[in-house]
Parts: C-alpha cells; sequence; structure tokens
C-alpha cells in the first residue's frame, strides 16, 4: 500500500484549501495564507515531515466578492497537486475535480500521472459544482442538484473503467460517448487511486457510498456526541446497501493560543470586527441560506462559521483542548479531520509542536 490514507493512524490529519487564497477563512487581518509557490512549498513539505496523511486543495474559478474577493486567486487543482507531489515524500495528494469543467479521459490522465509522480499517493476530490457562476464562466446553465450526481457516476464510471480496463472499451451514456476508450499506463496504485467526496445531501451520501473511499460528514453545532449517529449512518448505508468499507471524514477549523481564552477572543475578533461579511453574505446566498428559509439566529451563526474556517467544526483553544476534542472526534468514529488556520502557517507550526504529542500519548497516532 503506497498511500498513507490507509496507514495505521487511528485519527488521520489532513490541511484543507492551500491552493485558494485566505484558505478557509473569511477576513481581513494579516497573515493570512496567500497562494504563492514558495509558500505552499514551505507548509506541504512541513506537513509531509510531520506525518500528516492529506493534502486536499479546493476546486474554484473564482471569487466571493466583498472586500477580499475570497477565494478568488487561486491556483488549479491537478497542477497543484502534481507540483506539491514532487515536492513531498509521503503524504497523499489530492486533486478536487469539478466533473463538469473537465473531459474524464483528461482527467483520468491527470490523475494518472500524478500517481506516477507521486510513486502511488494520489487521491481525487470528485466534486459537481454548486456556485453558479463559476459553473456559469464555461458557458453552460448549472445543472439542476440530483442530475448533477448522475452526471458525476457517468463521469466517474468512464474514469473507473479506464484506469482499470486493460482493453479498448465503448461507452454511451446520457453524458458521454467514449469509443474505444484506452489508457495506458494504469495508475500505480491498483485498482486505482482513493476517491473522496464530500457530498451532504441524500443523493450525494449515496453516490459518496457507493463510488467513493472517503466522505465527510458536517459535525453540526458544537456537539461532538451528536455526530456519533451521523457517521454510523453513512458507515452503515456504504456496507449495508453497497458493501463496502468507507472512511469517515469531518471539515474542522483551527484557532489554537497558549491559553483557551486568548483563542476564543482571537477567533472573535477575526470574524467579528475583520470578518468579510460582504463575501459571507454573498457566499450564504448562493447556498440559498437567506433570512426566510433560515431563522435569523441560526443564518447568523453559520455566517460565523463560514468566516471562522468555511463552515467547519471548531477546534478552538489551547493544545490541551484541541487534543482532546480531536480525541473526541476519533471517539464518535470519525477516521481523519482536515484542518485550516486563519493565520495558516503559524497555526500549523504550533500545532505539530504542541498538539501532535499529545494526540501521540493518546494513543491517536504514532510519531512522525
Ligand atoms: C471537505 C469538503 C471539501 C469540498 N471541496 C469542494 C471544492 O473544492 N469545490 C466545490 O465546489 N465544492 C466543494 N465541496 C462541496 C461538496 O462537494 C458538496 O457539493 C457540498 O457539500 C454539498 O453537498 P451536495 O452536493 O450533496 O448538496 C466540499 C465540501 C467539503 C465538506
Amino acid at each position: 500500500m503506497t498511500n498513507p490514507l490507509f496507514g495505521p493512524n487511528k485519527l488521520k490529519l489532513g490541511l484543507f484549501g492551500l491552493n485558494v487564497d485566505q484558505a478557509c477563512a473569511i477576513t481581513t487581518i494579516d497573515g493570512l495564507f496567500h497562494p504563492e509557490w514558495a509558500t505552499i512549498k514551505r507548509i506541504t513539505q512541513r506537513a509531509d515531515a510531520a506525518g500528516f496523511e492529506a493534502l486536499v486543495p479546493v476546486a474554484r474559478w473564482r471569487g466571493f466578492g466583498g472586500k477580499t474577493n475570497f477565494n478568488g486567486t487561486c491556483l488549479e487543482t491537478f497542477t497543484w497537486a502534481a507540483g506539491v507531489g514532487g515536492a513531498t515524500e509521503r503524504t497523499s495528494v489530492f486533486s478536487t475535480s469539478h466533473v463538469p469543467t473537465i473531459h474524464p479521459i483528461v482527467a483520468a490522465k491527470q490523475a494518472t500521472t500524478i500517481d506516477h509522480i507521486t510513486g502511488g499517493r494520489f487521491a481525487l476530490n470528485v466534486v459537481c459544482g454548486w456556485f453558479a457562476p463559476e459553473m456559469e464562466m464555461f458557458g453552460r446553465t448549472i445543472m439542476e442538484h440530483d442530475e448533477r450526481y448522475a452526471y458525476a457516476t457517468e463521469w466517474l464510471t468512464i474514469l473507473k473503467q479506464l484506469w482499470t480496463s486493460e482493453e479498448e472499451f465503448d461507452y454511451t451514456g446520457r453524458y458521454f460517448k467514449i469509443q474505444k476508450g484506452f489508457h495506458q499506463p494504469k495508475p500505480i496504485q491498483r485498482p486505482f487511486p482513493p476517491i473522496m467526496n464530500a457530498g451532504g445531501s441524500a443523493i450525494g451520501r449515496h453516490f459518496a457510498a457507493k463510488h467513493c473511499d472517503m466522505i465527510f460528514v458536517h459535525v453540526k453545532g458544537e456537539d461532538v456526541e451528536a455526530a456519533r449517529k451521523d457517521v454510523a449512518e453513512v458507515r452503515d448505508l456504504a456496507r449495508k446497501q453497497y458493501g463496502r468499507d468507507i472512511q469517515v471524514w469531518a471539515n474542522c477549523y483551527c484557532v489554537i493560543a497558549g491559553t483557551d481564552r486568548e483563542a476564543f477572543e482571537f477567533r472573535d475578533w477575526y470574524v467579528n470586527e475583520k470578518g468579510d461579511w460582504e463575501a459571507v453574505n454573498n457566499l450564504v446566498k448562493i447556498l440559498g441560506m437567506q433570512a426566510g428559509v433560515l431563522p435569523k439566529e441560526m443564518l447568523e451563526a453559520a455566517k460565523y462559521k463560514y468566516i471562522a474556517g468555511w463552515g467547519g467544526y471548531p477546534l478552538v483553544g489551547a493544545a490541551d483542548r484541541i487534543a482532546t476534542d480531536l480525541g473526541k472526534l476519533s471517539a464518535v468514529g470519525l477516521d481523519g479531520v482536515l484542518l485550516s488556520w486563519a493565520r495558516y502557517e503559524e497555526g500549523l507550526g504550533r500545532f505539530i509542536t504542541d498538539v501532535m504529542p499529545r494526540l501521540e500519548q493518546a494513543g491517536l497516532r504514532g510519531r512522525a
């Protein structure tokens, strides 16, 4: 097995958003992440040496407006993965692919190429696209929600056939026609690299359970226990309906400081005082989360979470508290978490020196 996603650590760790401006924090403070290659290389190499299992970029083509045009400046994900793959030695390097933006023959070839560059450490996050203005840039109307998954199913079926079929094959579906499909070399990982999907809807979950190796659950509110049922349900869906074992991960954001209080105050400051509220208003509108649809307090809480870290589960406090919270996430059945920080490099550094040893002591991870 060449991919650390299948390695022995009980709680796997990944970094999220190291190709998009500001990564996951919709704020205007100094010290944010910017996708400059020297920075990306430094951060990803540091994570690689510290034993992180996954580096997951965000597929994005335009920003969300506001003062910062949040995420608007960004690097393309396959080429990013090729570069990061060449600069690292152990971690799994993901590309995130919006299926409507790329033909499956091209995506399969790019994925195989990166799998060879990395010696079998590539993984693919399949996303359907939900940000209409971004999809419209490609000159097409965004598909209706469930149809996106029908399209993704054909797209992924073709990828898997290209990766595994030793014979040329024809394919005729609703969206694609492949004549004498041919693909050599095959990926290093057999039968093919791990596939992730983070769909949250019922149809998205079925798609992930049936076709993917890694799925995400949204840990709602601050109650970790509430996620236990959700994690078990997703796992059961894959096992019972599709006879498959999948990994279940969650997206978290991290704010680490010397004391819990300092961390909470810092987060309140970068969200309430320094947040890019115009950008987050645009985002929640696109997501269909408007006043009237949601009660006012729920909408405000959602905006707060998006600004703090793209709506992820909050890991906020001093190192002890963060390690304890990660232990709780593991105890409810999660296999891994994606992390990001507003001041990314500084936060990651503190996490590696202060939290990682605590995770080792707790038996959640071995020494890097
Ligand atoms: C960890 C994570 C990563 C995601 N990455 C992207 C991405 O890079 N680009 C994107 O457009 N959507 C991304 N999404 C959105 C999901 O693919 C999905 O569309 C969303 O969660 C809504 O689910 P649904 O499609 O089932 O309604 C991500 C979601 C999560 C939780």
